[in-house]
């Protein structure tokens, strides 16, 4: 956990120099952990000014400002409704880091008020929600763009370009996922475990990542079936490593989610996804990732992704004039920026300049419609059909 925190830690340097003569107006929903990456963020622009913050826990938006440092902004205890509500507040955006059970309802709301949306990563846990959600973007006409900011990564935007180039030939099969070992995320509390506020647990943590690397290089296909299985034995079990080593044998019987899923996909254009994603696993690696095309396949090395790295250098497998030969594709730096502080800008440069999401519903629908067509095929013990419903 220390690694990812100094990870996060990076987001300081450097920014773009940008027009401040409009500073966007802007409100934080939710102060927890992934909020103060976020203010981090948009503390490096001259155009963002962070005008309010709300949770609904009494007490934490205040505190919240006090440690980010945040000057001048209203804080609410009433949760996403009152900060919206006030209207002298002139909200222009705002970003939202509320636990995956609350995305929806602050998004919708925040729409309908006429406010752009960051929202944070998964779309949200059933497509019920997904759908309704977004019908109210469309209603709305506002930017909602979902926080993936992997895809900032020269690492990850290589792969897009290896295969939308050609140089695979037409992709037919893809292994992606990701694991850890023993990381079911609980240093700070259980709103990741818990069925009523994290909903899904490895799946929509970091699995919705894996699919998102894969599935964003291939333009993203539509999903059509899905055979999937979830299961919870570490995360259940008192006798858990973390558990015992931070004292918290009572997160067992908090624990709702899965800690381990694997799927069979089946997306349009004949294109098969074999996945699986782990919190916890008796195992080091889920293995690597690999895009198998009829002209070449590329392995993409074990990696969480969430951060876009990936693991290692990649390695290109064609043929030559006849002989099998190997292309290895250097790991590229991560610009200096940070990938935080790239997603907030390009979500805030979509505002100002009235351009599209820059990681739009569109394709994170079908993200979503994956991670609840695993729940819903484990659920019912066989393979289903994905169904999409018109926006
Ligand atoms: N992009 C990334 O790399 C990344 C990393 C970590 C977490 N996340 C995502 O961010 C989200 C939040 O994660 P976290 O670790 O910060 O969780 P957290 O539990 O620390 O914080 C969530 C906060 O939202 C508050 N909240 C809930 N409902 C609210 C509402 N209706 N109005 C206002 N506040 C409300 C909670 O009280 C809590 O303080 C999750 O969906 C997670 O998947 C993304």
């Amino acid at each position: 956990m220390a690694d990812i925190l100094d990870r996060f830690q990076e987001d300081t340097s450097e920014p773009k120099a940008v027009d401040a003569s409009k500073k966007l107006r802007i409100g934080i929903i939710g102060a927890g952990w992934i909020a103060e990456a976020h203010v981090r963020s948009y503390k490096l622009y001259e155009d963002a000014e962070i005008v309010g913050v709300c949770d609904i826990i009494p007490g934490k938006a205040k505190a919240f400002c006090e440690k980010t440092g945040i000057e001048n902004a209203k804080c609410y205890d009433g949760g996403h409704k009152e900060m919206l509500d006030d209207e002298s507040l002139k909200l222009d955006a705002v970003s939202i880091c509320t636990y995956n059970c609350q995305h929806v309802p602050p998004a919708i709301y925040a729409l309908e008020k006429g406010v752009h949306v960051m929202l944070e990563k998964p779309l949200c846990v059933t497509m019920d929600e997904a759908v309704e959600l977004l019908r109210a973007e469309k209603k709305s006409g506002k930017v909602l763009s979902i926080g993936f900011q992997p895809r900032l990564d020269p690492n990850m935007q290589m792969i897009k370009k290896i295969v939308q180039s050609g140089e695979l030939g037409k992709i037919y099969y893809i292994q992606t996922g990701g694991g850890r070992r023993r990381g079911i995320p609980t240093p700070y509390g259980t709103t990741f475990i818990e069925k009523d506020t994290g909903g899904l647990g490895a799946l929509g943590d970091i699995g919705c990542y894996s699919l998102d690397m894969v599935l964003n290089a291939i333009g993203y296909p539509k999903p059509l079936t899905v055979s999937g299985y979830k299961s919870d034995f570490f995360g259940t079990d008192p006798n858990y490593t973390n558990y015992v080593k931070t004292g918290h044998p009572e997160y067992a019987e908090k624990f709702g989610v899965d800690d381990f899923a694997a799927a069979f996909i089946r997306l349009e254009g004949d294109i098969i996804v074999d996945f699986r994603i782990s919190w916890a696993m008796n195992m080091n690696t889920a293995g690597d990732t690999l895009i198998l095309g009829t002209k070449g396949g590329l392995r993409i090395p074990s990696t969480e992704c969430w951060n876009g790295t990936t693991g290692g250098p990649m390695t290109i497998y064609h043929e030559v004039c006849g002989s099998q030969v190997e292309t290895v594709v250097p790991v590229l730096p991560s610009p200096k920026e940070g990938l935080f502080a790239l997603k907030i800008r390009s979500f805030m440069d979509a505002v100002k300049e009235g351009k599209p999401a820059p990681v739009p519903t569109s394709q994170i629908i079908y993200n979503q419609a994956i991670l609840s067509g695993i729940c819903e095929s484990a659920e019912k013990g066989h393979e289903i059909e994905i169904e999409m419903p018109e926006i």
